[in-house]
C-alpha cells in the first residue's frame, strides 16, 4: 500500500482497481512510464502501456493487435454473464463500430459521415441552440452544478436529436446510457452485471421500435439513414443486429464521454492561472484550449487490445491471446512527446496530437462532432459567464471511480449575475 494513497513510491505498489489510484491516476501513470513502460498486472496476462509511442505502435499495427479483450478485463465492455443476457432476450452484442480490419473500416465508412468534422459542421445549428437554451436558463441563476446543468444535456439532447430519438425520452435514455457504460467501471458485482445486460437489452429494443418508426416515416437522422439507405460494402442493407450494434455504440459514446470532457475542460479553466481570462479576452484560443483539456484529462483513460500472435513491445515479450492495456490518459502526458506534460499550457502548439480519441484508423468515430461541441460550448460560456469562479466550499473535486473513465462527480460554479431590471 502506498504511503500516500495513489501515489506509489514502486511499481509494485500499483494497483490500478484501488479507489486511491483512480483519483490520482498521474502519480501511478508517471512511475510505469519511466519504470516499467510495458508492465505486466499481477497476476492477469494484461499488459498496461503508458509511453505514447509504444501505444501508437499498437494502435498502427492493426493487424496483430486486435480491438477487445481474450479474457474479461475492464474496459472490455462487457462479461460473458452480460454477454448471456443480450443472446437469450435481445441481439447478440457485438461492437461492429469497434470490429477489426478489413470489415471495421466497411462500417465506418457508413457512420463516419454524420460525425467527421464536416459532417458534424451540419449540426451547427442545433448545438448552438441547445447552448444558448441552457445558458439563458442558467444566466440569471448566478451559481449552478455545471454537470446536471449543462455537461450532461448538451450532449445528450445533441445525440437525441441526430438519432432520431425523441427528446421526451431523454430521461430514459440516459438511464441505459449509463447502463451501457457501468461495465467499463470495473469491479461489478453478479447483481449489477444483471442490471447492466437487461438494461442494455431494453435499449436494443428501443432501437428496433424507433427503427419501425424512421422506415414507415423516414426523416433525415442518422437511424433513418442505417434502415433505409446505408449499404454495407456498397452493396447489401444492414441487418437489425448490425444497426443496433452500430446506434447503443454511436448513441453512448455521443453522450457520456463529452460530458466529462465539457467538466473536466471547465475545472482546468478556472483552476489553471490566467486561462478562463484569456479565453474571454480572445475567444480564438478556445480551439486549443479544448485540445489541451482533452490532453491533460482524457476522459477515456485507455482502451484493450489483444495480441493475434507472439510478439514484443518495447523489448518485452507479449505471448499471443494476451491483453494490452492502452493507457492514452498516460501516453498524452509522455514528456518524450509533450514538453512539461503536465502544466496546462492555453498556447501548446502540439496539443492536437494528443491521443484522447485514439489515433489512426480506430481513432473515436465522434471525434468531430464533440470537438464542435465543445468549441461552440466553451465559446459560449466565456462570454455570458463573466467572473465565472468555483462556488466556495461547494466542491471537493473528485471523480467517480472508475478503471476506464475520468467523470468529476460534480462541479458547482458560480458568475456575476446580470441586475434585474426592476
Ligand atoms: C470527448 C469525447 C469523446 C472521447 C474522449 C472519446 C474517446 C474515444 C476513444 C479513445 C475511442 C477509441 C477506442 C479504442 O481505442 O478502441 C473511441 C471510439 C469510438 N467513439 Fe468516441 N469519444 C468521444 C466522443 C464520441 C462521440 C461524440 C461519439 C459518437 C457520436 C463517439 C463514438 C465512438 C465510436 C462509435 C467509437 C468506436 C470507433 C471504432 O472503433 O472505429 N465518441 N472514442
Amino acid at each position: 500500500m502506498a504511503a500516500t494513497p495513489g501515489h506509489p513510491v514502486s511499481v509494485d505498489e500499483v494497483d490500478f482497481f484501488d479507489p486511491a489510484t483512480q483519483e490520482h491516476w498521474y502519480p501511478s501513470y508517471d512511475l510505469l512510464r519511466e519504470q516499467a513502460p510495458v508492465w505486466q498486472m499481477p497476476g492477469t496476462k494484461t499488459y498496461v502501456l503508458t509511453r505514447y509511442e509504444d501505444i501508437h505502435e499498437v494502435l498502427r499495427r492493426t493487424d496483430i493487435f486486435l480491438r477487445g479483450a481474450s479474457e474479461s478485463t475492464p474496459s472490455s465492455g462487457a462479461s460473458t454473464r452480460i454477454k448471456d443476457i443480450y443472446e437469450s432476450k435481445g441481439w447478440p452484442r457485438r461492437s461492429v463500430l469497434g470490429s477489426n480490419p478489413p470489415e471495421h473500416k466497411k462500417y465506418r465508412d457508413i457512420a463516419d459521415p454524420f460525425f467527421t468534422p464536416f459532417g458534424s459542421e451540419k449540426r451547427r445549428g442545433l448545438i448552438t441552440g441547445i447552448v444558448d437554451d441552457l445558458l439563458s436558463a442558467m444566466v440569471a441563476k448566478g451559481e449552478s452544478e455545471f454537470v446536471k446543468d449543462f455537461a450532461i444535456p448538451l450532449p445528450v439532447r445533441v445525440i437525441t436529436a441526430m438519432m432520431g430519438f425523441r427528446e421526451t425520452d431523454i430521461p430514459q435514455l440516459k438511464v441505459y446510457s449509463e447502463a451501457w457504460v457501468l461495465p467499463f467501471r470495473g469491479g461489478l458485482s453478479p447483481e449489477e452485471e444483471v442490471y447492466a445486460g437487461e438494461k442494455g437489452v431494453e435499449f436494443q429494443h428501443f432501437i428496433h421500435a424507433t427503427m419501425q418508426e424512421k422506415r414507415a416515416n423516414p426523416d433525415d437522422s442518422v437511424i433513418s439513414y442505417l434502415v433505409n439507405e446505408a449499404r454495407f460494402d456498397g452493396e447489401r442493407p444492414l441487418t437489425d443486429a448490425e444497426i443496433i450494434n452500430m446506434v447503443d455504440h454511436l448513441y453512448i459514446g455521443g453522450n457520456e464521454t463529452t460530458t466529462f470532457a465539457l467538466t473536466s475542460g471547465l475545472w482546468l479553466a478556472l483552476s489553471t492561472p490566467g486561462v478562463y481570462e484569456a479565453l474571454r479576452a480572445n475567444p480564438a484560443k478556445v480551439k486549443n484550449f479544448v485540445e489541451e483539456s482533452l490532453r491533460c484529462e482524457s476522459p477515456t483513460m485507455g482502451m484493450v487490445r489483444t495480441a493475434a500472435v507472439d510478439t514484443e513491445i518495447g523489448g518485452v515479450p507479449i505471448p499471443k491471446g494476451s491483453n494490452l492495456h492502452l493507457r492514452y490518459a498516460a501516453g498524452n502526458r509522455d514528456e518524450r512527446m509533450f514538453s512539461c506534460p503536465a502544466t496546462f499550457d492555453l498556447d501548446r502548439s502540439n496539443a492536437p496530437r494528443h491521443m484522447a480519441f485514439s489515433l489512426g484508423e480506430t481513432h473515436c468515430t465522434g471525434a468531430g462532432l464533440s470537438r464542435l461541441e465543445q468549441n461552440i460550448a466553451f465559446a459560449a460560456i466565456v462570454e455570458r459567464l463573466p467572473n465565472l469562479r468555483f462556488s466556495p466550499g461547494r466542491n471537493d473535486f473528485t471523480h467517480h471511480p472508475n478503471v476506464t473513465l475520468r467523470a468529476m462527480k460534480e462541479l458547482w460554479v458560480q458568475w456575476d449575475a446580470p441586475r434585474s431590471a426592476c
